[in-house]
């Protein structure tokens, strides 16, 4: 588990019937539980919309063949993604979290070492800015003359630079306490930027920028999901390795072991998706 001495990390992933759909060749919940598993994450809270709960179990189970744990919450009403704290107190039982949003798909070098020093920190809360051209639609960072990180603004029409804040988010034991003082939005919803910004004004926020070396997907619109699929592909094909592939990270990070990955592959060995379980275990030159 990823963590300074004596950290518990209980990840949330927020999750919608989109992300049980496929990106290219997995479904798009794969995506954001292998970035976290990459960095040494293992007990997760699942929180979904009533009426996806029991798609999301029949998908995921216990985690307990991937070596990982997964418990399941509702968000009974889509009150906004800082919800989910609160909604995870009890999960957490007072422990810090990571959390990530069930549509955002990371890929990159360097990057599970990035989430591993996040984890690791003791105090305050760890966000990730990333260059876009169309930074209106996420949340932005608003950097002072210093290059000091001054505010963050929910989809400003006017955004003050072109970082987006993505969405995996990394706070110590007191967000949902705080999260519990934060005011429901003009939307309506209690905003992960609010949260964001009570660490702000703590002075305990720390906006890591992630090198434009690092793809950062977004799968929102028609066509970004249609991109992100195509991005992969292309990874995928060049390499003859798999991104984000549970299984495979769950046994390249130690969860599970070559037997229990040769148990995994078998149901799948028609797919292709089995065949490659086996070959990345016969051949050890892999980067
Ligand atoms: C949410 C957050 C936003 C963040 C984005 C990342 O946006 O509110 O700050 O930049 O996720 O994907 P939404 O999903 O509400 O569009």
């Amino acid at each position: 588990m990823a963590g300074g001495a004596g950290t518990r990390l209980h990840p949330i992933t927020l999750s919608q019937s989109k992300q049980l759909l496929p990106v290219y060749d997995k479904p798009m919940i794969y995506y954001p539980l292998a970035t976290l598993m990459a960095a040494g994450i293992r007990e997760y809270l699942i929180i979904t919309t009533p009426r996806d709960q029991t798609a999301f179990r029949d998908l995921l189970g216990s985690g307990e063949k991937w070596g990982v744990s997964f418990e399941y919450a509702i968000q009974p009403e889509p009150n906004g993604i800082a919800q989910a704290l609160i909604i995870a107190e009890p999960f957490l039982d007072g422990a810090p979290s990571a959390l990530i949003l069930g549509d955002n798909i990371f890929y990159g070098a360097n990057l599970s070492d990035l989430l591993q020093s996040a984890s690791a920190r003791a105090a305050g809360a760890t966000v990730f800015g990333y260059y876009v051209h169309d930074p209106e639609r996420y949340g932005v960072v608003q950097f002072g003359p210093d290059g000091k990180v001054v505010d963050l603004l929910e989809k400003p029409p006017k955004p003050p630079s072109n970082y987006a804040v993505t969405g995996v988010y990394f706070y110590d034991e007191r967000a949902p306490e705080i999260t519990r003082t934060i005011k429901p939005s003009p939307r309506g919803e209690l905003e992960i930027t609010d949260l964001n910004r009570a660490y702000l004004r703590d002075g305990s926020l720390r906006v890591e920028r992630l090198g434009r070396g690092t793809a950062w997907l977004d799968t929102g619109t028609h066509n970004s999901l249609l991109d992100a699929g195509v991005f992969v592909r292309i990874i995928e094909e060049r390499q003859g390795l798999k991104v984000a592939c549970v299984e495979e990270v769950a046994w390249r990070m130690g969860f599970i072991d070559a037997h229990q990955l040769k148990q995994l592959a078998a149901p799948l060995q028609k797919s292709g998706y089995g065949e490659y379980l086996l070959r990345i275990m016969r051949d050890d030159q892999q980067p």
